[in-house]
């Protein structure tokens, strides 16, 4: 039988990690994980019953509140993706607003909302055969992962994508507001306690700038079918 893979990808914020990452999960047919919609639906639940605010956070209220959220990835044929639920509702579209991005940095520095996150999403890669993007996939998730990249591309090219992206949604953006958005995000990525964004020793670096998606899908193909080859030789 074919070796199944683990497949990590970590990066900064709105650099293509979810397109890639797709992409080589449906090439290779295997389960695609959003880790980074999870942190998000756990803070639009937070921020729905007020348990975050400009000012204040509850860290008791969303300990508590992480028993009563269930995420899921549901397959939605019209799109042919994958969308997050929370709970029974499909948040695909609102996790994805300047709100939730902006509350998110501060819910992912929880470490008890980290600590049940990475339990649900070692569960999910338990069965191998996913690829799986988020901030700390190849440090802290799956340490062991079989190829971990480590995703970065200019803020200017990361910021025009993510208002692009916006904009075709129907979303009312504002160009500085997403690139204050990213950076910020960086900063608190990069520099929190638990599990920050780092590239693992035994990470690949992927600087996209200036790479299409068929450009990375070739660069990628090789790494992949040299670990399957590894593999079968051993
Ligand atoms: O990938 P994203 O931009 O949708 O992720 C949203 C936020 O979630 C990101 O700013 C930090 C947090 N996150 C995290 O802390 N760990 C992950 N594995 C994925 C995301």
């Amino acid at each position: 039988m074919e070796k199944k893979l683990v497949i990590a990808i970590d990066g900064y914020s709105s650099c293509g990690k979810s397109t890639f990452a797709k992409a080589i999960a449906r090439e290779l047919n295997y389960i695609y994980i959003d880790s980074g919609a999870m942190y998000r639906a756990v803070t639009l639940y937070c921020l729905r019953k007020g348990l975050i605010g400009r000012k204040s956070i509850d860290i008791d209220g969303i300990k508590n509140a992480l028993k009563e959220i269930h995420i899921n990835f549901i397959y939605n044929p019209d799109t042919g993706e994958y969308e997050t639920w929370l709970n029974s509702e499909n948040v695909e579209s609102e996790i994805r607003n300047i709100e939730v991005s902006d509350f998110v940095s501060r819910i992912s520095q929880v470490p008890e909302v980290r600590t049940r996150m990475v339990e649900l999403q070692r569960q999910i890669g338990v069965f191998k055969g996913v690829v799986m993007d988020g901030r700390d996939i190849g440090t802290v998730v799956f340490p062991d992962a079989d190829i971990k990249i480590f995703m970065t591309a200019s803020i200017d090219v990361r910021a025009e994508r993510r208002y692009r992206e916006l904009r075709m949604k129907g979303q009312e953006v504002d160009y500085q507001e997403i690139k204050r958005n990213i950076t910020e995000r960086d900063r608190a990525d990069e520099t929190r306690a638990i599990s920050p964004l780092k590239k693992a020793d035994d990470a690949v670096i992927l600087d996209n700038s200036e790479m299409s998606v068929e450009d990375q899908m070739r660069w990628i193909r090789e790494i992949i079918s040299e670990k399957k080859n590894a593999g079968r030789n051993r």
